[in-house]
């Protein structure tokens, strides 16, 4: 078969798309759900649903040689080898081109996504937890606290979110006069749909008077019932600064627990928890200590407190790449989602840092680089909160900003 042939930009831009749809048409025929197919091949589960029953993705004619390739890449992705997706596809695409040079996927579309926050007046922002490329594209990547303040600081029309719903939401809910765009409709946290607003309002009947802080890890309407919020980087010095001696913190037991052990004060933790967190068990910090004896452990507050009480420290993402810098460890091991790894290496090019556990975080994982194009190509999803409950979390988000880290 002759393979057919496309201006360069123009192949690799469509080309790519073909390969993953593939791959995903036959890794769903070997039984893998969607969102193994998802995770493994960096897309959506929308897209790879779309690519299974044919609604998305060109199909054109590819030579034996191609598709043998394609194959056999879809083998070693079932099969969960260790592999460059990225350099395997643009081997493929490559192929497809009868071109012996590939034009670099990330390059392509970085310059498409330039183009498109010209366009737009829009700004990317990425937590942390986000996938390399993304971090990599954005204009700023931080923790909930940085984000948090960076949205409400913008000067810009338009955001696109790289995280988790709630994240758009607190940008939405601070500056309702921009455009705040999640590029994947379902990164959705977990933890924060494990309370709602009903619950809140039992709590606060049960425990009359006593004020009730929220970690941001929830809906709008959950923090419109609250006094403040709080985050990781703040919530010691938030439980600190209010006047009354018992606190009712929602929802993470795990960080109320730590709280508790850092305040004088009584806090009545509601029973939610990160999903991603939970799997950092104590046994991987004893393994991590028998295996590395002089590396120092780092934990976020989010984790059983028997991993924290074995830990060195405790800080969220933001203090956790404080700490890196200041640190004289040469090695550093993290309790927290892997996307940290990146995010520190790229500070700390000089260090050695490693993972307790291998804690994925699905719903950080969602948003690819194509996906953040797609959000400003499409203007999609756009995040809005109704007005009455909008006021309401800006006072509880506005109560965190200025009291600060
Ligand atoms: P921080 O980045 O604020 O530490 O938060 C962690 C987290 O789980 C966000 O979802
Ligand atoms: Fe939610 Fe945990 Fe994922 Fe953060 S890491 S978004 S707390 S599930």
């Amino acid at each position: 078969m002759t393979p057919q042939r496309f201006p360069c930009e123009v192949a690799v831009w469509r080309i790519l798309p073909t390969i993953r749809s593939e791959i995903a048409k036959q890794l769903a025929s070997l039984g893998l759900p969607q969102i193994v197919i998802s995770t493994r091949l960096g897309i959506t589960q929308p897209a790879v649903s779309q690519y299974v029953t044919k609604k998305r993705g060109m199909t054109f004619t590819v030579s034996d040689e191609a598709q043998r390739l394609i194959q056999s890449l879809a083998e070693d992705v079932a099969n969960e080898k260790d592999l460059n997706l990225n350099e395997r596809m643009c081997e493929i695409c490559t192929n497809i081109q009868g071109t012996d040079k590939c034009t670099s996927e990330p390059e392509s579309m970085i310059d498409r996504l330039n183009k498109l926050k010209e366009a737009n007046d829009a700004v990317i922002l990425a937590h942390n937890y986000q996938r390399a490329e993304v971090q990599d594209a954005a204009d700023y990547v931080g923790d909930s606290f940085e984000l948090s303040k960076i949205a409400s600081e913008l000067d810009c029309s338009t955001i696109v979110f790289c995280g988790v719903d709630f994240m758009a939401e607190i940008a939405a809910i601070l500056s309702p006069e921009k455009t705040v765009l999640l590029p994947v409709k379902e990164a959705m946290c977990p933890m924060s749909r494990m309370i709602g607003r009903n619950d809140v309002q039992q709590l606060k009947k049960r425990y009359p008077g006593a004020p009730v802080v929220c970690y941001v890890n929830t809906s709008a309407e959950v923090k419109a019932e609250c006094d403040v919020c709080c985050t990781s980087a703040n919530a010691i010095k938030i439980i600190n600064e209010l006047d009354a001696d018992r606190i009712l913190f929602i929802p993470d037991r795990n960080l109320g627990d730590y709280l508790a052990s850092k305040t004088d004060k009584e806090i009545v933790s509601w029973d939610g928890f990160c999903p991603t967190h939970q799997m950092i068990t104590l046994g991987d910090v004893l393994i991590k200590r028998q295996e590395q004896p002089d590396c120092e452990i780092v934990v976020h507050p989010e984790c059983r407190p028997e991993v924290i009480a074995a830990a060195d420290y405790v800080y969220g993402t933001g203090g956790m790449l404080r700490h890196a810098a200041r640190s004289n460890a040469r090695h550093i091991a993290i309790g927290t989602e892997v996307g940290m790894l990146h995010r520190l290496a790229t500070q700390e090019p000089n260090k050695e840092f490693s993972a307790l556990a291998n804690a994925i975080c699905p719903n950080m994982k969602r948003t690819t680089l194509e996906d953040a194009i797609s959000a400003l190509e499409q203007k999609k999803h756009r995040v809005t909160v109704p007005e009455d409950v909008r006021k309401g979390a800006k006072k509880a988000l506005d109560k965190m900003l200025e009291i600060g880290v």
